[in-house]
Parts: structure tokens; sequence; C-alpha cells
């Protein structure tokens, strides 16, 4: 892995005569897709028969997709290359020993198991670990690992700092737990009672927020104290081994294979996208002790396919093992958050919300202080992610009421935190696109007022925002594209 690690600061210390503060690839663009930008009168139609949810809007209608990055970060050229030495055989398959080296090499934990993506190893490890009754204690949740537990009967408590659900912090690392809360947590329900203590790297829902090597030690010592399972989602592992790089003054000097397999050190179980970690299309779990591994073994073959692929492609397979092994290369994990900082920066200039500190994954926009005239049962994120879509092309997530799921008793459960993610894929978005988003953003802010909220014509019960359809409450939208087209004669 030699080659990944080696000139791995030169990014950090090249500057600007100029002074300014600029994004610098390290890489080339040689393979292009072409973009389309409807007008807005026709983006209003557009977003309308999408039932006003980004996730349901057709790719070709899209300008900038900021959807994610799952599964559409920019592939390396040696991942590419990998593709091609693929073995495509059901049973033995030398490309699953090659992944499952590569994963070994990496964590530094003896067994691996081969899932699709990462909700699959998160329906592997629920269905192997939680009874109705047990609780899992995280940092923060996720929307498909929550469903997962408490389809299986389980609860989620969260035990990260409050000051994590503040979107205006200085705060570098807010993913970490709050020590004292999770022990309060575990001795609420009983230790007997946890199934697993899970950590989430770059937590999603809350705006890409780190956790720092030192929090998961403290983790760690106080499961191992508790004789706790410690689980973690190392989905986002890459923006965060960022951030622990340069936040984390303990680990500045220290190699980016030294704090991987220190922080696995700490872990029974990891599982993670590789849709994100490794920038292809699947999943794993690498496991510390025999006895984890045969507990989960069996439900490769029921829900995945065979141990050697468990529902892969072997192309994919080979593509994320070599985006896994990129993720030792300081320029490839820095390429996300240098461009949510940019995003970031050229947004809060224009007196846009978003939150800080900037971190991984994307730029997350404040709806709550953006449109504070949408109430939070109108899903403020979620209409203000449709209007983003309505006056620039660009797609937009809502992570907010809209991805919680309602109470039992059928009310809504509000969440601490309206946010529009803007997802910065790695290696997709140059420099001038990322100053149209920007561009487009600060002329909604000054017509911020003209936003309203939304409605659910079609609800479905679990993870209702990917398939929801909604409707504007009132006629802001044609309001809104009238101002828009005002301003920009174009429509466009
Ligand atoms: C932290 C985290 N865990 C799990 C998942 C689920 O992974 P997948 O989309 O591959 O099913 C995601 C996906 O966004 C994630 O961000």
């Amino acid at each position: 892995m030699s080659d990944h690690t080696q000139n791995n600061h030169a990014q950090k210390n090249i500057v600007f005569f100029s002074g300014e503060n600029i994004p610098l690839e390290m890489h080339k663009a040689r393979m292009v897709q072409r973009l389309t930008l409807h007008p807005v009168e026709r983006r209003l139609e557009i977003i309308n028969q999408a039932g006003n949810n980004t996730f349901l809007l057709p790719n070709r209608d899209v300008f900038l997709d900021m959807l994610t990055d799952s599964g559409v970060n920019a592939m390396s050229e040696a991942q590419y290359a990998a593709m091609l030495m693929a073995d495509d055989s059901y049973a033995g398959s030398e490309t699953f020993y090659r992944l499952e080296k590569t994963v070994q090499d990496f964590f530094g934990l003896k067994y691996f198991l081969p899932a699709h993506q990462g909700r699959a190893c998160e329906n592997i490890l629920a269905t192997a670990l939680i009874r109705p009754g047990k609780t899992v204690v995280t940092n923060y949740h996720f929307t498909t690992t929550k469903s997962h537990i408490t389809r299986q009967g389980g609860q989620v408590l969260e035990a990260v700092a409050e000051d994590a659900l503040n979107p205006v912090s200085q705060n570098p690392f807010k993913g970490n737990f709050d020590l004292a809360l999770l022990d309060r947590q575990v001795a609420q329900v009983g230790p007997e009672n946890v199934a697993f203590v899970r950590i989430e790297a770059g937590t999603n829902l809350i705006g890409g927020q780190p956790i720092s090597l030192g929090n998961m030690r403290e983790v760690s010592a106080y499961c191992k104290s508790k004789k706790l399972l410690l689980v973690f989602d190392a989905s986002l592992l890459a923006d965060n081994l960022y951030f622990i790089k340069t936040r984390e003054t303990a680990c500045a000097e220290k190699p980016l294979p030294t704090i991987v397999r220190e922080i696995a050190s700490l872990m029974d179980i990891i599982y993670f996208s590789g849709r994100k970690l490794g920038c292809a299309r699947g999943g794993g779990i690498a496991i510390a002790k025999k006895a984890h591994y045969l507990q989960m073994r069996d439900l490769v073959p029921l829900f995945e396919g065979f141990l050697t692929y468990g529902g892969m492609s072997v192309r994919e397979m080979e593509a994320m093992a070599v985006g896994i092994r990129e993720t030792l290369d300081f320029h490839v994990i820095s390429q996300t958050p240098i461009f949510v900082e940019a995003l970031g920066k050229e947004l809060q200039a224009k007196g846009v919300p978003v939150v800080t500190p900037l971190g991984g994954l994307g730029c997350h926009v404040d709806a709550g202080r953006f449109i504070p005239q949408v109430p939070q049962i109108q899903y403020p994120a979620g209409s203000l992610a449709a209007a983003i879509y309505l006056i620039s092309g660009v797609r937009g997530m809502e992570r907010g009421t809209m991805s919680e799921q309602r109470e039992e008793d059928g009310s809504e459960r509000l969440s601490p935190v309206e946010l529009v993610r803007l997802a910065v894929p790695k290696r997709v978005f140059t420099l001038s696109q990322i100053k149209y988003v920007a561009d487009r953003l600060g002329w909604l802010y000054k017509n911020r007022d003209l936003v309203g909220g939304l409605e659910f014509v079609d609800e479905p019960k679990t993870l209702r925002f990917f398939l929801g359809r909604l409707k504007p409450v009132g006629d802001w939208q044609e309001r809104l594209a009238k101002a828009f087209k005002k301003d920009m004669p174009s429509g466009l």
C-alpha cells in the first residue's frame, strides 16, 4: 500500500501566490458526462411530477446531482483497470479473495463477510444481534440502521453531545460521544440489554461531522469495562480520516494506515457501505472474533448470495478493493472536505446559513434558519430541497423531519435539525459548478420569504423520504418561479 501513502501532503503545501484559498484538484478528468439544465418553467413541472421529492427526480432532468455521494464518486483509472481482471465465478472467485485480503490488510481484522451494500450489512447485523427489547446506543443514528434495528424489535438511543445538534458550533468533533450520557443510557436499560454500541464515522444525519480517535478510544475502553460489543459503521471513514489528520493534533504526523489500524483495533465488528468507502458499489463486514463471524456467516447466503460474492458483481468487488486501498491517499480523502469547505465559505459569504464546522459528505444548509416561516410539520428541509431544484436544477437531499418515522400514535417525530444536504461526491464537480450552486442559493436566500411548506399526498410507512410524494401548501412555487424568471429572463 506504500504507493498510495507517498507524496501524501503535496496539496497541503501548495499555496496560491495571490493569497487566495482555492481547493486544487490533484487529478484530471479523462471521461465526462454531458449535463442538461432545463429552464425554470420546465423545472416547476418536473419537481411536481416527482412529488416534490428529490429522490423521485429522473437524473436526466437534474443539472448537478448533489443528492448523495453513494455510488457516484468518480472512480480512478486503477479502479477501472482492476474491473477488467475480475474472476467471474459463483464460488471461490479469485476476486473475492483479493477483496478479503484488502479488507484484512486495511483494518487488520481477521474475518470478512461480503454484502451488496451498507444496509445489507445492517440487516445481517440486526438479524444476528437484535432481539425484541434490546437497545443499540450510538453517537447518532442513520436512517437505514435504525429501521433495521427497530424492525427486529430493538430500540436506538443516541449519546452524542448536545452541541452536536446545534447547527452553529466551533466543536471540531461534533460526532463525539458524550461518555457520561452513554453511561447513563447503558445504566438505564441495563448493560445486559444493550445489543451493541455503534460508532458512526462522519455522522451522516448531523452534517458529516467527525468523531475523534481519542473519543473512539474512550468509548472502546468503556465498552470493554462493561463487556459491551462495539460496532463501527465505517461508511464515511474517508472524510472522518481527513478530519482526524487535520483537526486532531496528536494524529497530524501519524500515517493514515496507522490511524486506520488503530481505529479498527478498538472495534469488534466494522461494517461499511462500499458505495461510500471504496468508491464502488458494494459493502462488507470485518469481524475480529470467530464467534461473531459464525453468528452472521450463514445469513450471507440467505440474504445476499454465496459467501464469495455476497450480492456484488465481481467487477464492483475489484473496484472496491482498489478504492479501499486508495482511502490511504490523502489526496483522495481530502477531495470532498476541501470542496465542501469551498462551497460552505461561498454560501456563508452570501449569508446562507450552513452547518458549522463545515464537515464531510456535503455542505449542509440549515433550512430551520433559512426559512423559519415554514413549520416543521410542513417539512422545511423538504421544501427547501424542492425550492433549490426549482431555481437551479441542483438536486440536494432532505435530512430533517421527513427523514424521521412517525410515532406509533401517528404523530410526527420532529427532527432536532432541518437540513438540506448538498453532497459533494469525490472528484465529480468543478469549482465553477460549485460557484454556480453558491450563486443560485444566494439568490434563493434573498427571495426566501417566497418559500412555503409541503404536505404528503402519498406517505409510505417505512423510510418515507425515499418514495413519499408531496404537494406544495399554496402557490408558492409558481410565485418563486416567476420571481426567478424576472431576475433571470432566460429561465436558466
Ligand atoms: C453512515 C451510513 N451507514 C450506512 C449507510 C447505508 O449504506 P448503503 O446506502 O450502501 O446501503 C449509509 C448510506 O448512506 C451511511 O451513510
